[in-house]
């Protein structure tokens, strides 16, 4: 055969496949999201997340550890109070428990990166992602109360805030509230497009914020909307935000890449609780093999344009980088 081009030639030894691969990953750019409850002494499974806890802020420390070790240097935050109310008070109570574990986190592992997750809907009674009118979430009510959550976060010790709520204007009134209070250099990560996904159903369960009625689609997106993509990404980059998020990640890679074109900062990829799930029933079944398949999802989402990658594998992935599995 006479074949000018051959491109099975650069996937013909090991050291060559390695030498043109187009995209390397990096354990510095991923972020562990973990669970912080009330209470002492308890570490309990999530049963819808095998492998995944919520820690009381006593047990973190084991956690943080084990993190480090393995080369994993951020971790986000995420609370769950003992109770809530109508406004979420427990989001921004100075000694909340999210407040407490950043304390905690700072003072047990002072080298690892904090991240708060900054939404309402763990804190109220009502599993909404702000405070209520009538029926409705009032927009512009709960970005007082965002913004106070996030500085009461970075008081306690965060280095970054990262609202999740999808009201419009956070991003704005958060920064105007840190600014203010003397916090000009904390970094803001915008959970920018994120889309009313099934794919968080787990994450529900393991922080009982599941809304009481109705749904989150009128602030979360439409998952049929690419456009609506860009325009949030491109409105809280204008408000100030320092890096954008997709979320979820793996069924958005089209819209990871879109993103990644149309902004010029870091954009960060979310890979949520039922991807998790997915991934850990369908390996318990048999059916897949766990480590391979979440090898190629992470790589997934790199190649469709994120630098930042979420996942509660990070750990698991900063080992198979370690052994050379990806990277
Ligand atoms: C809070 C929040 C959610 C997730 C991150 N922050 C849940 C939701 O919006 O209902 C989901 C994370 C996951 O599924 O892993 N608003």
């Amino acid at each position: 055969m006479d074949l000018t081009c051959r491109p099975r030639r650069l996937r013909s030894n090991g050291i060559l496949r390695k030498m043109v691969r187009e995209v390397r990953v990096d354990k510095s750019s991923l972020i562990y999201p973990m669970f912080v409850r009330e209470g002492n002494h308890i570490k309990e499974e999530i049963p819808s997340m095998p492998g995944q806890y919520r820690y009381s802020v006593d047990c973190m420390e084991e956690k943080l550890v084990e993190l480090r070790d393995a080369g994993v240097r951020s971790v986000m935050l995420f609370g769950i109070p003992d109770s809530k109310d109508e406004v979420g008070s427990g989001a921004y109570a100075q000694d909340g428990v999210v407040q407490q574990a950043f304390r905690k986190a700072k003072q047990v592992c002072p080298d690892l990166y904090l991240i708060g997750d900054v939404c309402m809907c763990e804190y109220t009674s009502h599993g909404h992602c702000g405070v209520l009118c009538g029926r409705e979430v009032d927009n512009d009510r709960t970005l007082e109360l965002l913004a106070k959550t996030a500085l009461s976060q970075v008081q306690a010790g965060a280095d970054m805030v990262a609202p999740s709520d999808m009201m419009d204007g956070r991003v704005a009134a958060i920064r105007r509230l840190l600014d203010e209070s003397g916090y000009k250099n904390v970094p803001l990560m915008s959970y920018a497009v994120k889309f009313a996904s099934s794919f968080y159903g787990p994450f529900r369960d393991a922080a009982g914020s599941a809304p009481a009625f109705g749904d989150r689609k009128s602030y979360q997106m439409d998952y049929h909307n690419r456009r609506e993509a860009w325009k949030e990404a491109m409105l809280d980059v204008q408000e100030g935000a320092d890096i954008v998020m997709v979320k979820p990640a793996m069924a958005y890679g089209d819209l990871i890449r879109e993103v990644k074109e149309r902004v010029n900062v870091p954009v960060a990829a979310y890979s949520v609780s039922g991807e998790y799930a997915m991934v850990k029933a369908a390996a318990q079944a048999g059916s897949i093999e766990e480590e391979a398949i979440m090898c190629e999802m992470a790589v997934s989402a790199y190649r469709a344009g994120c630098d930042i990658y979420i996942t509660y594998f990070a750990k698991e992935l900063a080992k198979c980088m370690d052994a050379g599995m990806i990277g």
